[in-house]
Formats: C-alpha cells, sequence, structure tokens
C-alpha cells in the first residue's frame, strides 16, 4: 500500500522527537498502522537552524502553503505552538481535507470548538493525545476506555514543569528560578514559560479532560487558574511538618448545580499516591461510576515521551483512513450536538479545605481573635501551630490547617483576619485536598 505522506510543522523538542521516533521505530509502527508513514516536508521559522533529528528526505520551508497546499500530504502534525499560525495552518489543512495531529493544547483548549466542528464538516480527524499530559494517553482512557462510565471527578499533576520545580524545592531546597531554567534547558518549559508557572498550560489541559470526562464544551476561560510563582520555601517546609506536599493540581468535579473546574497549588497527605509524583511526571487520578478510582501516570513533558503520543495519533489516523467518517470516535469523546449545559461554578462555590500562613504578633488574645472570626464564619481549625518562641510582641508566623468549608467563607475569613491590627502582612491561602479517594 501507498505510504502515508506527514507534513510537520515544528521541528523544535517535540518535532524532533518525533521525527526520530518515526525513524528508530518506522518498522513496528508500519506494522502495527497497516501502512509505511513517511515524512517529507517540514515548516520551521529558521531553516538554517541546526536540527536534533535526522533530515533525509525531508524538505524544509518556512512557508505552511508547502505543507498545505502539496496535495501529497495527507496529514499535518501542528508541533509549532502558539495561537494565531497555528490555528490558520489548521484549519486551512482541515479545509483541504487533510487529517491533524497536535501537541497543542492552548489552541485545542482556546479554539477546539471551532476546529472540531470545522474537521466534523470536512470529514477529517483532528487527534491531540499529546496536548494532555506528555506520554500518558489519558485523552484515549477517558474518551474511550472509561466510556462505559459515568466519570464523576479527575484531579491530576498535569504541568511537568511546575511538578518539577515543586519537587526541587522540597528535595533538593533549590531556588525557583534556577529549577526553571533547567525545565527550559530540558524542553519541558512551554516558549513562554509564565505559561506552566502561572498555571495556563494546566488550565488548557483541564479544559480538554473537562470536555472528554463530562460531555461538556471547552470553556477555558471559566476554568479557575492559579500558578505556582507565590509558593514560598517556607510553605513547602511547614506543610512537610504537618505531613502534607505542595502539588500544583488540576481538579473537574461533578457537584451539586454544576462542575468545578480549577488548577491551582494544593497540600496533599504524603500518603496519597499524587503527593509522590515527582519530577516531571504526571499523573491523573479518574473516578468512574463503574471502575471507581483509577491512575495514569507517566512522563509529562519532553522530547520523546511527547513524541510518543503524537506517534499513537499518527497511527489512530492512519488506520482510521479506510473507515466511515461517520462513525470515528468523536473528538470530545460524546457526539457532537449531545453535549451538556450544566454550568461550571465560580471558585467562591467550590468546598476545600485550608492551609493558612499568617503572620501576627506575639501578644494575648491574638489566637482567640483568629479563631473568633474563623469560628463566626463556620470554619472549622484542624490544626493550629504558633511557630517560634519569640519575644512577647514579636512578629511570629502561625499556621493553620481548616476542615472543609465554602471559599466564599474563606475570601471573607481572609478579608476580616487581614483587618485585625495584630496580623502582619499578606496572608498566604492554599487550598487542600485530601484525595480520600485515591
Ligand atoms: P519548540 O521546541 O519551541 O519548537 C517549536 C518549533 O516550531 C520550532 O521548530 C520553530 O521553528 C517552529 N515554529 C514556531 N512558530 C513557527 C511559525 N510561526 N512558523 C513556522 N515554524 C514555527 O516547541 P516544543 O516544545 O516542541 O512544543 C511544540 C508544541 O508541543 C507546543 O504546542 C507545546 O505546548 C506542545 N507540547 C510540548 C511538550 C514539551 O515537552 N516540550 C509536551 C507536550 C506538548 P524554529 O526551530 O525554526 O525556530
Ligand atoms: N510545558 C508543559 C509541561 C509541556 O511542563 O507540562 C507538556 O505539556
Amino acid at each position: 500500500m501507498k505510504p502515508v505522506r506527514i507534513g510537520i510543522a515544528g521541528l523544535g523538542t517535540v518535532g524532533c522527537g518525533t521525527v526520530r521516533v518515526l525513524e528508530r521505530n518506522g518498522d513496528e509502527i508500519s506494522r502495527r498502522a497497516g501502512r509505511k508513514i513517511e515524512v517529507t516536508r517540514a515548516l520551521v521559522k529558521d531553516a538554517s537552524r541546526l536540527r536534533d533529528c535526522p533530515l533525509t528526505g525531508i524538505e524544509l520551508t518556512t512557508d505552511s502553503r508547502d505543507l498545505i497546499e502539496d496535495p501529497e500530504i495527507d496529514v499535518i502534525v501542528e508541533l509549532m505552538g502558539g495561537d494565531d499560525a497555528a490555528r490558520d495552518l489548521v484549519l486551512k489543512s482541515i479545509a483541504r481535507g487533510k487529517h491533524v495531529v497536535t501537541a497543542n493544547k492552548a489552541l485545542i483548549a482556546v479554539h477546539g470548538n471551532d476546529i472540531f466542528e470545522n474537521a466534523r464538516q470536512h470529514g477529517v480527524m483532528v487527534a491531540f493525545e499529546a496536548a494532555v499530559a506528555g506520554g500518558i494517553s489519558i485523552i484515549k482512557v477517558i474518551r474511550e476506555g472509561l466510556s462505559g462510565n459515568r466519570v464523576n471527578r479527575l484531579a491530576g499533576i498535569i504541568n511537568g514543569t511546575s511538578n518539577f520545580i515543586l519537587t526541587e524545592m522540597r528535595v533538593g531546597g533549590r531556588e525557583f528560578a534556577d529549577v526553571l531554567s533547567d525545565a527550559q534547558r530540558l524542553g519541558y518549559a512551554e516558549a513562554d514559560p509564565a505559561f506552566d508557572v502561572g498555571g495556563i498550560d494546566a488550565a488548557h489541559k483541564l479544559t480538554i479532560l473537562a470536555s472528554i470526562a463530562f460531555g461538556i464544551p471547552l470553556q477555558f476561560d471559566k476554568v479557575y487558574t492559579e500558578g505556582i510563582s507565590n509558593i514560598r520555601p517556607e510553605d513547602v517546609e511547614h506543610a512537610a511538618q504537618l505531613g502534607y506536599r505542595i502539588k500544583h493540581l488540576g481538579i473537574a468535579a461533578r457537584v451539586e448545580g454544576g462542575f468545578e473546574l480549577r488548577v491551582h497549588p494544593c497540600l496533599v497527605p504524603e500518603k496519597r499516591l499524587l503527593a509522590n509524583v515527582d519530577g516531571v511526571m504526571n499523573a491523573i487520578l479518574v473516578e468512574g461510576d463503574a471502575v471507581g478510582p483509577t491512575l495514569h501516570y507517566g512522563a509529562g513533558a519532553g522530547a520523546e515521551p511527547t513524541a510518543s503520543a503524537v506517534v499513537a495519533d499518527l497511527v489512530d489516523v492512519v488506520r482510521a483512513l479506510t473507515t466511515d467518517p461517520e462513525n470515528r470516535v468523536p473528538h470530545l469523546a460524546f457526539q457532537s450536538g449531545r453535549l451538556s449545559d450544566v454550568p461550571i461554578l465560580p471558585i467562591a462555590k467550590i468546598q476545600s479545605a485550608y492551609y493558612l500562613r499568617l503572620n501576627a504578633l506575639n501578644r494575648p488574645g491574638v489566637l482567640a481573635d483568629i479563631t473568633r472570626i474563623l469560628g463566626n464564619l463556620d470554619i472549622s481549625i484542624q490544626a493550629i501551630q504558633q511557630k517560634g518562641n519569640g519575644d512577647h510582641e514579636a512578629v511570629l508566623p502561625i499556621i493553620i490547617v481548616t476542615q472543609m468549608t465554602r471559599e466564599e467563607n474563606m475570601d471573607q475569613a481572609l478579608a476580616q483576619l487581614g483587618e485585625l491590627q495584630t496580623v502582619v502582612g499578606e496572608i498566604i491561602r492554599l487550598r487542600l485536598e485530601n484525595l480520600e479517594w485515591d
């Protein structure tokens, strides 16, 4: 059978990883796919740059039309990243009847509804396994493996760079900026690392996971998003003393009245499986009503782990080239037109436990004032510690762990605590998930 011809847009970390995997495992891949897969063209910004992969048989170009308009190319693999150029390439390729594979979570989370509608109209596939959790096949697991379940909730470490930074801060006592530059050198970070440390990359991924888990449209703008840049070494240490680890989690849950979609740093009891996922590794806990809790673990970023997912998508596309376009696995798991309009709740309505760190004057009655404010708002305290044995009137940190409460109660409590004359400076609030379902 004639080989399937591929045009790759982007020959950076993931693009080169993909070319290397296709080259190294070519025979095995074609035995799985039923046809040989050949990369014939690659789109780059700077054609004179040295590449970290073999370029035999690949014509480099800086003009996207050379890929889009090449009638010999069956599949476009978009590995450039970014927004406008990627969207333009993908939509034009779909309009020409080409299938698309992409690792671009920003593109899918923000423009996916439109892209999938275009793909449906033109009878082509848009595959995006590599967009979430690097090498873990979590899209396939939720969309296909768990399709008999009503998915109730999922929680995951879905940004490798943030997990790498938090791990190195905890284990190696290293500085944030220093670890981030390592993550960039190792090819884990986004072109703009603010997407990683600001939680945006994880919010893109959570948008996609929630959509396929719950059968809702992609709604990136509804995800509550907080990154790790405010995590201080002292909080990592206090959390450890209390038996917790700080992890950056994406959480999606079906709750009364809607769905929770949130991305933020979180204290997790150190005995939980997710608390022990370190470095660039990702893990996603998914609970279905039939299967119960399931945990999916693997490398969340990097050239070849991500290429593993890109190539798996390519194999799926190649296998599907001969099947009925009306009867393929739907892009967002549920049939188009059957997506639900149940609302996503604002962060104020979520329920969580909390870790608070505040600095207060060492004066009689301070703890009583704090506990009264929390008590009046129906917030129960699980643990409270005043650190140090400083002099009268010295400023000492107070660490509080609460039971579950509503975020809006905690917002009010923080406002009132901030007004106490004895409380000095910023109050640190981190959410805490006991994850008793893992
Ligand atoms: P990268 O190393 O920065 O590579 C980007 C490539 O795209 C480069 O080859 C660049 O060309 C090319 N490019 C960028 N903009 C272009 C444009 N407008 N026209 C033509 N070529 C353009 O990025 P990456 O880390 O491989 O990431 C690629 C995508 O995969 C992103 O969407 C990212 O979010 C996603 N992803 C990355 C990882 C990871 O671990 N890195 C994991 C999962 C998903 P030049 O080389 O000539 O500059
Ligand atoms: N920058 C992303 C991360 C790449 O660190 O998880 C994988 O999507």
